[in-house]
């Protein structure tokens, strides 16, 4: 163990009308601060984490960070990108500076904006994290590349679309005990199994009830060395954080087997001495319930092609042996893609600190696992927490 979060916040998620970003880092990163029972001072380097290419037309986005307080003017600050795992780049990010002696604690805020744009305008951002050379003309935007990999995965294993209607079920399910989440209410699993005009198809095999919404949102984390963090409030331990990048054209890899994502997890559990059934739950990257179900497959959960066993024999439920999204994930918390990883890490913190709000709280949580991936399977990003004491 290297580093600790020691303080965090996480904000409402969904269409924040009248934020800016911001607003968001700051309301984000003020209460981040207060929240570690640190001053503004005390900051050494921030990382912000924005996406953008076009959500706003602010691009400049690091020293938005300073406006928090005045006595962050002159600290270091530089935004970080990763596509959908911007969030949880800025947090290694985090990590890289702490080890390498450079801070005692690193601002952490994830934040993206993404509502100024109507659905097709922000899926023609989204587009530009896949290979624009060879895939920026798939139809309907990020969707369009992950209806592909659905399909692929279709024609191989069979259609398994009971599998990921009872995934978006569960999701929100979940999402509806997390006051945070952008989409806090159930759906039926009828809603989702079956196209409606309230449920059309968005790309290939997927529906909207398949897809993470378009939100907006921002999170931040504290981080610190195990050595102060022993003298805070709360502190909960990094056992592993592996990164792995693939490829980015799709037609490089073979897209359904989510290598890059399995090849992190792998590298983790080890370097944690962990087996995946000794966490206690998984925060997964469920930017479609598609790339939730091929996840459960690179996690080891399940063989290549048996994913569906996941949720169809209730593993990854709340009550599972291995709940994943908890929180509702992406598909109902909502994806406002750079404060994504930010935000896992957060519901992760709380969860492990017992202090998630109410009935989102798991009743025995004692290691947490994090998976943020951006783009197809491209850059992937595992962590594994646990309280330091
Ligand atoms: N899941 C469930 N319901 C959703 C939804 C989603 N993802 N997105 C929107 N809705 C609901 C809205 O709340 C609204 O409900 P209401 O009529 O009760 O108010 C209704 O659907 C229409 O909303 P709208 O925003 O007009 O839908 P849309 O068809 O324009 O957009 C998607 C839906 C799925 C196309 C859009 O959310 C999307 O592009 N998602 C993918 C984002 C993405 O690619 N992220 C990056 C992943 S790597």
């Amino acid at each position: 163990m290297t580093a600790c979060i020691v303080g965090w916040s996480h904000g409402k998620f969904g269409k924040l009308d009248g934020e800016t970003s911001e607003s968001l880092i700051v309301k984000a990163s003020t209460e981040a601060i207060a929240h570690a029972g640190i001053e503004p001072k005390d900051v050494d380097v921030i990382y912000v984490g924005n996406m953008n290419g076009g959500f706003v037309r602010q691009e400049f986005h690091s020293s938005l960070a300073l406006q928090t307080h005045p006595d962050l003017r002159f600290k270091p600050s530089t935004r970080v990108e990763n596509a959908c795992a911007t969030g949880s780049a800025a947090i290694h990010m985090g990590l890289n500076t702490l080890a390498a002696g450079k801070a005692r604690f690193v601002l952490v805020v994830g934040v993206e904006k993404m509502t100024e744009l109507n659905s097709t305008q922000a899926g023609e951002v989204l587009i530009k994290a896949s290979y624009v050379a060879e895939e920026a003309n798939i139809e309907a935007g990020f969707a369009g590349i992950f209806g592909k990999i659905t399909s692929a995965y279709f024609q191989r294993y069979g259609d398994k679309s009971d599998a990921l209607a009872k995934i978006a079920v569960k999701a929100h399910k979940n999402g509806a005990k997390n006051p945070y989440a952008h989409f806090q209410k159930e759906f039926a699993y009828e809603f989702c199994r079956n196209p409606s005009d309230k449920n059309p198809f968005v790309a290939g095999p997927l529906k909207r009830t398949d897809c993470s919404p378009v939100t907006d949102g921002a999170a931040a984390v504290i981080l610190t060395d195990v050595t102060t963090a022993l003298g805070m409030k709360q502190a909960i331990a990094f056992r592993a954080a592996e990164q792995i990048n693939d490829f980015l054209p799709m037609s490089k890899r073979d897209i359904i087997k989510f290598e890059g994502p399995a090849l992190a997890w792998k590298k983790a559990l080890a370097s944690a001495r962990l087996d995946l059934l000794d966490l206690s739950f998984v925060e997964s990257h469920d930017c479609f319930t598609s790339a939730e179900l091929i996840e459960y497959e690179a996690m080891g959960l399940a063989n290549p092609g048996e994913g569906e066993r996941a949720i169809h024999e209730g593993w990854v439920e709340r009550d599972g042996k291995l709940p994943v999204n908890v929180s509702g994930g992406l598909k109902a918390k909502g994806h406002p893609v750079g404060a994504t990883g930010v935000s896992m890490h957060v519901m992760t913190a709380m969860q492990l600190s017992g202090t998630a709000p109410g009935a989102l709280q798991l009743p025995k949580a004692r290691i947490g696992g994090v998976f943020n991936m951006g783009g197809a399977a491209v850059a992937n990003y595992v962590s594994i927490l646990e309280p330091l004491r």
